[in-house]
Formats: structure tokens, sequence, C-alpha cells
């Protein structure tokens, strides 16, 4: 990590070890350099107020650590006028909301908040109304080591949302990826693999409870062909684990939508239609269940015309949807044509949300190319997001206004 000047004089004068900060006293926030979670004194938690200002209160509040700002945290989180770039018409969220949607929004990542231009696009409330952590949230991020949970990262971002009035999807309790090997590699059986599942989902769930929107309980069950991912959940307790999860997310935050999340189910095939019988039978078992992502992980010029089909199909059987991850991937360097596609896309995507009732929102994995994890994945292949490098809108933008109008 690196310190600026003004910082290391900063230490020199805040006591930075376990010193204990009484009632009323400040805790935490941008300018604030004390150590998080160990300064408040007994009895008392550090509470957001504003993204300025944490004080230590009295009782215990569900954002007990919120890490303190160093050098790489942005002078400015919460929206302030004149901090911000222009807003190029009402903006997206606001385009969404006036077509009825609850939200449009965009991943972010932790690093990517000491990132001043880049923040202060996404803090507006305009652009975009919902936020989701791309990995702060994830098993590996959350439970390194058996009972032992950490929150500092999806905190932050949890925190960011609130600062800036958007609502925030947590994701996700239960996935083959990112996943600690005290997991995947534990031998548990049925008995202590269910508690160990409950445990990591109503842990991190009541953390956040009453303060997420919705949940993505599971993610990725199915193999493209429509079989069940064999990872370690499926290969110790059958598709029940599903069941376990959402029953333990719905105890832990009564409120939040809980939600299944999959990729490559926007066409017609083996994979949605296995979904789609997964979420009957939860639905026939009365398992809680209030919704289905969408994660529209698309290529330029293949986005399905079927999706708002499909969604339907969905909805039917009486879960709300939501395109949880789009991005629309090329190869790089993009292509004037490639980027005129690609606004077609974008508002093809769109519009197929809005003409499905049902469907509640739109996430963006990421709004700029800059911090896109295509070209990490998908080796040539990039230039999927709205933004582009250096922050500046692409076609793509005017194609989601389309597709909202
Ligand atoms: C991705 C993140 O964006 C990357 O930073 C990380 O390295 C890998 O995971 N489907 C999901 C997301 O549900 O969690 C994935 O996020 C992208 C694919």
């Amino acid at each position: 990590m690196k310190f600026t000047a003004s910082f290391i004089a900063l230490l020199s004068v805040v006591p930075f070890a376990a010193a204990q900060v009484a009632e009323w006293g400040q805790c935490g926030g941008i300018g604030w350099t004390g150590q998080c979670g160990t300064t408040c004194a007994a009895g008392l938690t550090c509470t957001v107020i504003n993204s300025y200002y944490f004080q230590c209160l009295p009782g215990v509040r569900p954002l007990e650590c919120v890490p303190p700002p160093t050098s790489s945290v942005p002078t400015s989180t919460a929206s302030s006028p004149g901090s911000s770039p222009t807003v190029s018409g009402s903006g997206l969220n606001a385009d969404a909301q006036a077509a009825g949607f609850k939200y449009f929004g965009s991943a972010t990542d932790n690093n990517e908040l000491s990132d001043t231009a880049y923040v202060n696009i996404l803090k507006v409330p305009s652009q975009f109304g919902q936020i989701t952590p791309a990995n702060s949230m994830k098993w590996d991020a959350t439970e390194p080591t058996r009972g032992q949970f950490t929150f500092t990262g999806g905190d932050q971002i949890y925190n960011f949302a609130k600062a800036n009035g958007q609502i925030v999807r947590g994701h996700n309790c239960v996935w083959y990826n990112q996943l600690p090997s005290w997991v995947s590699n534990s031998g548990f059986n049925a008995a202590t693999l269910t508690s160990v599942i409950q445990t990591h989902c109503s842990t991190i769930v009541s953390h956040y409870k009453g303060g997420i929107y919705a949940w993505d309980v599971v993610n990725e069950p199915f193999n493209d062909d429509g079989t069940w991912r064999t990872d370690v959940f499926y290969n110790t307790l059958g598709q029940s684990y599903v069941a376990i999860a959402l029953n333990a997310a719905r105890t832990a935050d009564p409120n939040a939508k809980l939600y299944i999340n999959e990729y490559n189910i926007e066409y017609p095939g083996a994979k949605a239609t296995s979904l789609l019988n997964l979420v009957k039978s939860l639905k026939s078992q009365g398992t809680p269940l209030d919704g289905v992502g969408f994660q529209c992980h698309f290529i330029v010029g293949q986005v399905p015309t079927t999706l708002g089909q499909i969604m339907s199909q969905f909805v039917a059987t009486g879960v709300e949807v939501a395109v949880t991850e789009l991005d629309i991937r090329t190869t790089t360097p993009a292509s004037t044509s490639a980027l005129q596609q690609q606004q077609k896309d974008y508002q093809s995507v769109v519009s197929q949300c809005k003409a499905t009732t049902g469907c509640v929102g739109i996430t963006v994995w990421d709004y700029t190319d800059k911090y896109s994890w295509v070209p990490n994945t998908f080796s040539g292949q990039g230039a999927a997001c709205p933004w582009d490098q250096n922050l500046v809108e692409k076609p793509a933008y005017q194609g989601i206004v389309a597709g909202f109008q």
C-alpha cells in the first residue's frame, strides 16, 4: 500500500492502535484514519451515518467493521453537486425507472473504488440505482476459514451503495467457484456439509439483514447440457443443497428476494429446461424462491431474441426475473461496425426485458471496459461494456437508452 505524505503526517498525530472511541465518537468515514473494527468502546458499534462520518453508537448493528479510508480511497464517494460528469440524457437508472423497472445497476469491485473518475460515474443514482459486489461477498472472500467471517470488502461496497441511495444485490451464497478448499476438498459428510451451508448462508445474509434487495443464493447449478454441476454440494447432497441454502437465507433475512442465478439459459435448450423444472419443483414444495437471474454474458451479433420469451416462462412459475450480469463482448480491438452492432444488441436485451412483465431490473457486469472481467476470461475478447477504457460512453449507451423507450 502506498501512503501519501499527508497520510503519514496524519498517522503521527492520530493514535492508530486499539484506542477505544467513546459513545458518539468518530470511528470511520472519508478522511478518518483509525483501525477498523477495534476502536469503539465495549457495547458500542461503529455505525455508518454517512460516507464521511461513522460513529460509535450503542447496540449491535449489522455493519460492524467498516474499513478505514487510506490513501487509496477516493476523496469522495457520495454524490455531491458539481463533482460528477454530466449525465447523458436522464441517466440509465432514471430511464429504467421511467420504463417501470426497479433499477439499472452495475457490478463493481473494491479496488475500483480508489479510481475517482470511475467512482464519479458509479455514484450517480440517476445512472446506477443498484450495485452488485463482483467478488467481495463470495465464499472465499467472506469465510476463507471455517467459521471465521470477514465482511471488510463487502461492507465497503455495501456502504458505498447506501451512501449514494443505491440498492444492493448480494452475490452469492453457494457457488462451485471461488470456493475455499476447506469446503471443496473437505470430504464432509451430508450432515456436516448441510451445517456448513446453513452457517455460511445465514451468516452472510443476516449480516446485511434488511439492507439487501436480492441475494443470488445459488449460482450456476447446471452444466450447459442441462445436467447438474457435479460440485461438492451436488456430489454430497444431491439437489437438496439448493433448498438447504434457500431456507437458510429466508430465515436470515425474510425481506431479501432469494434468487437462483445462471448463464446460458437465455435461449431454449436443455439448460433452460432443467432450471425451469427446478424452479417449478421448488415452488411446488414451498421452498422459498423469489427470482431467477439471467446473467446475459453475450457476444456481439449473437444476442438471443428468445430472452424475453424464456423469461416469461420463468415468470409464469411465480418468480420475478432480472438481467444480472450483462455484458456483450467482441474481438478486440473492437471495429466500428462491431460497436454499432453492440448498440443494437444492448437495445435488444433492454427491450426484451422491458417487454417481459416480471423483469425487474438490469445490471451490467461493470459499466466500463476498464474493469471488465471479459479480457481475463475470454482470450482476445473484450470491449463488452457500455463505457470504454477511458470512461467514455460507447454507442452501446444509446442502445440502452433506446431500449427503455
Ligand atoms: C467474476 C468476476 O467479475 C471476476 O473478477 C472474478 O475473477 C471471477 O468472477 N459469473 C458470475 C460472477 O456469477 O460471479 C463472475 O464474476 C462472472 C461470471
